[in-house]
């Protein structure tokens, strides 16, 4: 695999979406389509890992958002306010040729949300899995079900990324 570069802010310009394969194709329309007008309407913000040819290799996108008190478990609602404050990963996606990168990726908006925590508080992150199989993986870095055993839903205790960070 070619040199990469450190996750950054997605740059319109820059980096080279054109090609992106994750082998799900409604990540790789999202990231050439609408990542740019998101950013731009302050609604999702893209971190990239791109080659030292700018071409990207990994993306993710992250919101503020807020859990809904009556469907979450108690760990997360203990003591919050209704609803309770979270950051969303929006969507996660690698390019099959860089297979590899999305734990590192994940590593860094894990970092991202552990600083932000400090300016504006966050309970926990929270991601929708793409599928029942996603889910897997997303339990591998602490993630649970926000919903019952079975949903789609997760969420990672912002108290909790510490021990996930020295662990991936
Ligand atoms: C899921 C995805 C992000 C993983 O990216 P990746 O770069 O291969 O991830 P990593 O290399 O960091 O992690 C791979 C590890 O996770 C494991 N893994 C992969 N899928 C898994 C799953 N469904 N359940 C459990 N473990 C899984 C692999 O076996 C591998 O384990 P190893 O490190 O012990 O060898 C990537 O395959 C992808 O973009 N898929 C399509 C889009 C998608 O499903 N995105 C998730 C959004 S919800």
């Amino acid at each position: 695999m070619t040199e990469l570069r450190r996750p950054e802010p997605l740059d319109t310009r820059r980096h080279d979406r054109a090609a992106f394969d994750s082998g799900e194709p409604v990540l790789d329309e999202w990231i050439r389509r609408y990542a740019g007008q998101n950013r731009r309407r302050h609604t999702a913000a893209t971190w990239v890992i791109a080659d030292a040819e700018d071409r990207i290799v990994a993306y993710a996108s992250m919101s503020i958002t807020a859990i809904d008190r009556s469907a979450a478990p108690e760990e997360v609602v203990k003591g919050a306010p209704d609803p309770v404050p979270a950051l969303l990963i929006g969507r996660l996606a690698v390019d099959r040729s860089g297979l590899g990168v999305g734990t590192a990726l994940l590593g860094h908006l894990l970092a991202t949300a552990l600083e932000l925590n400090l300016s504006a508080a966050c309970r926990a992150v929270v991601v929708t899995a793409l599928t029942p199989a996603a889910r897997g993986w997303w339990e591998r870095f602490g993630f649970r079900p926000l919903d019952g055993e079975d949903g789609l839903d997760l969420y990672l205790l912002t108290h909790d990324i510490e021990v996930t960070l020295r662990n991936i």
